[in-house]
């Protein structure tokens, strides 16, 4: 085989192996399943070295800009080592992820603070989001947000 003909062949196989009918809601449920969410645990070392804090408002405006707060490490330290270290912080607002924050390992303490807005008026539920490498991905204990 030439060159020509294995830079062909190789093009072919990739776009056949790209097509081979995985759709994007697999590949999300498959990153669900890989990806379980942990806590909130505020009873064990681990659970409390892992679950995220949420500083948030109780009231806000529709609209308006607000900021929330999300530490993972508030209740108990978590390592910040090479090996292992929180990955990312992030918010959810209804379960969506709005703000993500992301760390290199012993340079990047775990915590940020967001400003986000919300549009329509009535109750929102916040979760602050950890992300360890080694422990995966764990939630704060929701906050129940007044929009008015
Ligand atoms: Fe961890």
């Amino acid at each position: 085989m030439d060159r020509r003909d294995f830079i062909k062949k190789t093009i072919l196989a990739t776009g056949v192996f790209l097509g081979g009918g995985v759709t994007v809601s697999e590949i999300t449920k498959a990153a669900e399943e890989k990806f379980p969410v942990f806590g909130p645990d505020l009873k064990s070392i681990g659970g409390r070295k892992h679950t995220p804090y949420v500083k948030a408002p109780k009231k806000v405006r529709a609209g308006e800009w607000f900021d929330v707060y999300v530490e993972v490490g508030y209740y108990h330290p978590h390592p910040n080592t090479m090996t292992h270290w929180i990955e990312s912080v992030a918010l959810w607002i209804d379960k969506f992820e709005v703000v993500k924050a992301t760390f290199r390992a012993t340079q990047g303490a775990p915590k940020a603070l967001f400003t986000v807005k919300i549009d329509k008026p009535g109750n929102a539920i916040l979760e602050g989001l950890g992300y360890c490498n080694l422990h995966g991905l764990w939630v704060s204990k929701p906050i129940i947000l007044e929009v008015v």
